[in-house]
């Protein structure tokens, strides 16, 4: 894959087009996942396969290099092997050649393996469920995570368009958004947990103490951290350290896919962002469109950090 970035130099840059949204068992897909539907059903996950879920900008790429970290006893080095994207596979993401199916890249990675996905639980590929493969999912804030998905569609040119906030905004609420709506992803996750062996975290949580998060996930996955390693990864994979890592930071990839001076991949990393976008109105029409759910599935959100709603 480190090889891909200089072909994608030579790449025209009309191959990448804005994606539309097609239904799947009724959750809006990009139509390239839809198209690839079948295949990704299949997937044949094994035992050992550690599945990474969230809903897109709930901090993915945070626990990402968080889980590498772990998994690589806290040596950066080993950890900039190659850009977080190829380290651990998205398997619901088909772009076009030469950037290769994050499912290809699955199939071809020996084991253990650690894997992405933003599907919403009901979607998850079978296999996954019948190996009983351990899952780690992070749930993020409504309010941050749609202003954070806005962003990201205005940078991402293979996003669907965003339109303008108030718009975008709307899309997000009743759900017209790639991958579904935040309400029944983050409640299907968590009413997963309860069955699976899935390990259920919250942005806002790292966000308070990166430390004590980083330690549950080690327990999760069974690994002892030595006080020195626990720092070392902690210090790595802070916002600032992150948003400076070519190999975290998605800036190996050109900007007609990715054009972080229109948005960085790493924005602001922070809780309570949406104050700077949302109106009262809207900060109330979203609470009062997902609060009943939430509190009927007992599922709490900090959308600033040191209160709850
Ligand atoms: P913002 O746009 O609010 O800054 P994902 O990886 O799921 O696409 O999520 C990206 C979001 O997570 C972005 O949010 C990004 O800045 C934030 N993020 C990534 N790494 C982070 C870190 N180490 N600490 C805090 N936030 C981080």
């Amino acid at each position: 894959m480190m090889g891909v970035e200089s072909q994608l130099e030579t790449w025209p840059a009309e191959l990448i087009k804005r994606a539309t949204l097609v239904e799947v068992e009724g959750v809006s897909l990009t139509n390239d996942v839809a198209e690839n539907w079948d295949a990704l059903w299949a997937f044949k996950a094994r035992p050992d396969d550690l599945l990474i879920s969230t809903y897109p900008k709930a901090g993915t790429t945070w626990i990402q290099e968080i889980v590498d970290m772990i998994q690589h006893g806290g040596d950066s080095q080993k950890c900039a092997r190659a850009p977080i994207y190829s380290r651990i596979p998205f398997i619901d993401l088909f772009p076009p050649p030469p950037i290769p199916k994050g499912l290809d890249e699955a199939e071809a990675m020996p084991s253990p393996r650690t894997i992405k996905t933003h599907l919403p639980v009901q979607l998850v590929p079978p296999s996954f469920w019948v190996q009983n493969c351990k899952m780690i999912y992070v749930a993020r804030n409504a309010k941050d995570n749609a202003v954070s998905y806005f962003h990201f569609h205005r940078m991402n040119q293979g996003m669907p368009e965003p339109g303008t906030w108030d718009q975008f905004l709307e899309n997000f609420l009743t759900g017209q958004v790639a991958w579904g709506s935040w309400l029944d992803h983050v409640c299907g996750w968590w009413e997963a947990k309860d069955r699976h062996p899935i390990l259920y975290l919250f942005y806002e949580d790292m966000k308070e103490d990166l430390s004590r998060e980083i330690q549950k996930v080690a327990q999760f996955l069974g690994i002892q951290l030595p006080d020195p390693v626990l720092k070392q990864i902690v210090q790595h994979t802070a916002f600032e350290s992150m948003k400076t890592n070519p190999m975290a930071n998605y800036s190996t990839l050109p900007a007609f896919i990715m054009d972080q001076d229109v948005s960085p991949f790493m924005r602001k990393g922070i809780v309570g962002d949406w104050k700077q976008h949302f109106t009262v109105a809207q900060s109330e029409r979203l609470d009062d469109i997902f609060a009943q759910k939430l509190q009927s599935n007992g599922l709490t959100f900090r959308s600033q950090l040191g209160m709850q709603c």
